[in-house]
């Protein structure tokens, strides 16, 4: 059983608004005729609540049950998955934007590379990826109620390399809200 299985729906009371208004900022670059897929998207508080209902198609991602059954309640109509999210290769279709906000940083390096590798897969030319993640080279740890979690982080400069070989520029990485540091990533136009 994973830390979130016994946080489930208890994790709403312990989480701010924080990361609407990043992923609201890409909404509003890409426009709302667009597919979502948010990866780890926990109980979908605050984050697909708002979001979902705006776009054309947005699914959550998530490989706890519990916060998945508090995410079917948080998000009228919402489309989910349980899935760990170094299986997104078998999802079908392409997407507009990819997310992942306090989840992929949980993941350890190998596990996040493979996740960023089916990322650029599923990407539309010109679509976006955004995370949260270290801007140093970082192996940490952090608190989610009583509970201790894992962050890894290969570094601003690493990312940037290793996405850059999977056909993703960078658009923009710095500090956000609650002292998260988002990077926003852009799929290459590949001309054929
Ligand atoms: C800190 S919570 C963030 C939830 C949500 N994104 C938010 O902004 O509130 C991390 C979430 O990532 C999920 N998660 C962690 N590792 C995962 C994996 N390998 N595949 C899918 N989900 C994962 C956890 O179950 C949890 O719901």
């Amino acid at each position: 059983m994973s830390i979130y299985d016994k946080v489930g729906s208890t994790y709403d009371s312990m989480r701010s608004n924080i990361g609407i208004k990043d992923i609201l900022n890409v909404v509003d670059i890409l426009g709302k005729e667009i597919k979502v897929l948010d990866l780890g998207c926990g109980t979908g508080h605050p984050i697909a609540k708002v979001v979902s209902p705006i776009v054309k198609e947005y699914i959550g991602v998530d490989k706890s049950q519990p916060m998945l059954d508090a995410y079917s309640k948080n998000v009228k109509d919402g489309e989910y998955m349980l899935l760990n999210m170094t299986d997104i290769g078998q999802i079908p279709g392409k997407w507009e934007f990819i997310f992942s906000w306090g989840a992929i940083c949980h993941l350890p390096i190998k596990q996040q590379k493979k996740v960023m590798k089916h990322v650029s897969k599923l990407l539309k030319p010109e679509g976006r990826f955004l995370f949260t993640g270290g801007k140093e080279i970082d192996e940490c740890t952090g608190k989610i109620g009583e509970y201790t979690v894992n962050h890894y982080s290969i570094g601003e400069k690493a990312y940037k390399e290793f996405l850059s070989e999977l056909n993703m520029d960078l658009i923009s990485a710095s500090f956000s809200e609650g002292n998260n540091y988002v990077y926003v990533f852009k799929k290459k136009k590949i001309c054929t």
